[in-house]
């Protein structure tokens, strides 16, 4: 049995044969690939106590990789053979290895990646530029629930469903406010906000995070009391990558009720869609904190009056309370919505998880449990946030442009509620009071290739960049767990931190310079980055 170590061994002294291989390496027929394996496998054998770690390590000639690497790819966009590849896959099954594997890497000058469910619209938990190591989190992924003290220690590689899962075997009237995809990693999810349709009521995922375990730079694993406030505020908001590795985040539950409503109304064009978004835009963000209904919109063929295209508005919601008070509510505020009790369907809280994720009525919950491995679709995903309410010409000027570009649909996210009651600052999440919603754009096609990439990519960039009267400004700002590329990345080798603050800004506003200042003394060689994490002070 493996025992778990004490890093105190892990000392210069040890770090020495590995670095003599790699210099050695320049000078022999060894590829620096199998360099890297021998000194970052001879130092985790090393600290590692057990007879074998080819169960935790994965070259890329070794036979699981591949399926190891696939299995967390969450956009086919980005499963390509000239993606680049992680030199080495590390798979921890205990938090030591966590460790060991951060000052192993570190001791041989090589970027680590950290993947806990894969769902980076990115990719950046497991592609770089730079030569690196993986760190693929998914075993580590215990639930602990304490219905007693209604709190809960997740660890990092669980998936939302998951912990819905955890919570509902153990009862029925307690919750946690996050993400309705069920396959989203707690590790990614929690780090950069997580939101779902509990955000009017609850605030964000982060807003009832109470402690973590993270393990830094040095190898050390820290909880809230030995990180400090500073970088407990960081890690919820601010992204774990740039930080360290996040092993756990303890939470606390919310309550819910034991019975919840769902629905789903839609109405084209041609049934006046365009009165019903300008009626949303004065209801969904200042009703009742108990309902959230989130509003799709998309461009489809019409079934009226011949072949033409139309915008489907599609109304999804969540309500924490019955039918009954949920249509006397909109009967009053929302009247063109024309909601009656046959829309509504009544259940418990965590039914209403899985029919936000669609599943089928009647699907056991355990079905929360599947990872869905090895499976995406090809996608490109933007945000945006909007402050004052879009005009009826205003919408309209967006459907005809909608309508030109074809695939790219609009998710408008309702904010308020709870929302408006935390400060700016209480996390690193900055987009609080004084958002109306939140914007995905949202693309997805099943072609490989270049030509569909591109076509699919240019529609979705075209419609953000059309949007941009009716959205926030100076800057114009974006979610972090919407990962995008475009709006600005780091080049290491350049000052990092002028190319930092160009999307920095975007996704956190003045949290920016707080979270750069935290950056700059928990890591101050900047071992933990990516394409768009955190920079050091200039
Ligand atoms: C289908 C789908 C549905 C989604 N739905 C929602 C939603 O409803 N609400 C919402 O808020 N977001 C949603 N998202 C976005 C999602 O929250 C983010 O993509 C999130 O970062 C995913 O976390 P992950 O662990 O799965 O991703 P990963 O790709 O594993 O990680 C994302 C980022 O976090 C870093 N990271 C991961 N684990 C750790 C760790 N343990 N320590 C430090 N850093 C770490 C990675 O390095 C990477 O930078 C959705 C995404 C998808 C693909
Ligand atoms: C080491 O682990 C691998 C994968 O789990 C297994 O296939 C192999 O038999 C093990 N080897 C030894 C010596 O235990
Ligand atoms: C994995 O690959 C490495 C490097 O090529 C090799 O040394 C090792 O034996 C392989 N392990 C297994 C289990 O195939
Ligand atoms: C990646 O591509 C391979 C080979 O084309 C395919 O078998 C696999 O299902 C794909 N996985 C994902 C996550 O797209
Ligand atoms: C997960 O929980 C089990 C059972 O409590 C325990 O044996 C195991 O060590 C835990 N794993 C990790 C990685 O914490
Ligand atoms: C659309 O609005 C018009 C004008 O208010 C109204 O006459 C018509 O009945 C509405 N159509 C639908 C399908 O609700
Ligand atoms: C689900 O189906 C059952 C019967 O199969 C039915 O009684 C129930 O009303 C349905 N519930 C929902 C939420 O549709
Ligand atoms: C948030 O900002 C206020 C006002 O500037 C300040 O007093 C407070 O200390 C800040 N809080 C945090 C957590 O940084
Ligand atoms: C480009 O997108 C349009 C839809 O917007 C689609 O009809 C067309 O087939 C796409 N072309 C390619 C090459 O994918
Ligand atoms: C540095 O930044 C410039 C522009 O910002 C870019 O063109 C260049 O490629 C970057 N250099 C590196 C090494 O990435």
């Amino acid at each position: 049995m493996e025992k778990p170590n004490p890093l105190a061994t892990i000392s210069m002294a040890s770090m020495l044969p590995f670095v003599i291989v790699l210099l050695l390496s320049h000078t022999s027929c060894a590829s620096p690939t199998d360099s890297v394996y021998g000194a970052f496998v001879d130092c985790l054998r090393n600290n590692i106590h057990s007879p074998n770690i080819s169960n935790i390590v994965f070259a890329q000639t070794n036979a699981s990789y591949t399926s190891i690497l696939r299995a967390y790819i969450r956009n086919a966009r980005l499963n390509t053979t000239s993606a680049p590849k992680p030199l080495i896959i590390v798979t921890p099954l205990q938090e030591y290895h966590v460790q060991t594997a951060v000052i192993c890497a570190k001791g041989i000058d090589i970027q680590l990646k950290i993947r806990s469910g894969g769902h980076d619209f990115e990719g950046l938990s497991y592609i770089s530029d730079e030569p690196f190591i993986m760190l693929d989190m998914f075993n580590l992924r215990n639930i602990t629930v304490d219905v007693q003290k209604g709190v809960a220690v997740v660890q990092a590689g669980a998936t939302l469903g998951e912990v819905y899962y955890r919570i509902w075997e153990e009862s029925d009237v307690h919750g946690f406010p996050a993400g309705v995809c069920p396959t989203v990693g707690v590790g990614g999810h929690f780090s950069g906000g997580g939101y779902g349709n509990m955000m009017r009521k609850y605030g964000l995922s982060i807003d009832h995070i109470i402690d973590a375990q993270i393990v830094d730079v040095k190898g050390r694993i820290l909880n809230k009391e030995t990180m400090g406030e500073d970088l407990f505020w960081a890690i919820r908001g601010g992204g774990g990558a740039s930080f360290g590795v996040i092993l756990s985040y303890t939470i606390k539950l919310v309550p819910v009720p034991e019975v919840v409503t769902v629905f789903r109304v839609e109405k084209t064009l041609d049934q006046n869609a365009t009165d019903l978004v300008v009626q949303w835009q004065q209801v969904a963000p200042h009703t009742d904190e108990r309902l959230f209904m989130r509003l799709q919109l998309r461009p489809v063929n019409s079934n009226v009056g011949g072949r033409h295209k139309t915008i489907r508005a599609e109304v999804v919601t969540l309500f924490l309370g019955g039918a009954d008070d949920l249509v006397s509510l909109l009967d009053k505020e929302f009247s063109i919505l024309g909601l009656n009790k046959e829309n509504c369907i009544e259940m418990s809280w965590i039914e209403s998880a899985l029919w936000w994720a669609s599943f089928r009525n009647g699907t056991h919950p355990n079905a929360l449990l599947n990872r869905k491995l090895n499976s995406a679709k090809f996608l490109k995903r933007k945000s945006d946030y909007v402050k004052t309410p879009i005009s009826r010409d205003g919408l309209e000027w967006i459907w005809r442009r909608m309508i030109e570009l074809g695939e790219t649909s609009i998710v408008f996210n309702p904010y308020g509620g709870r929302m408006n009651e935390i400060s700016t600052n209480a996390t690193a999440f900055p987009h609080r009071a004084g958002n109306l919603f939140k914007i995905e754009y949202s693309v997805n096609w099943d072609e490989p290739g270049y030509a569909a990439d591109k076509n699919f990519t240019t529609q979705i960039r075209r419609l953000h960049s059309y949007m941009t009267p009716f959205v926030s400004k100076n800057p114009r700002r974006a979610f972090l767990n919407y990962r995008d590329l475009d709006i600005g990345i780091n080049h290491h080798d350049n000052n990092s931190y002028h190319e930092g603050e160009v999307y920095g800004i975007k996704y956190f506003h003045n949290n920016f310079y707080t979270l750069v200042k935290i950056k700059t003394e928990v890591d101050p060689e900047n071992y933990f980055r990516n394409e768009q994490s955190i920079p050091l002070k200039l």
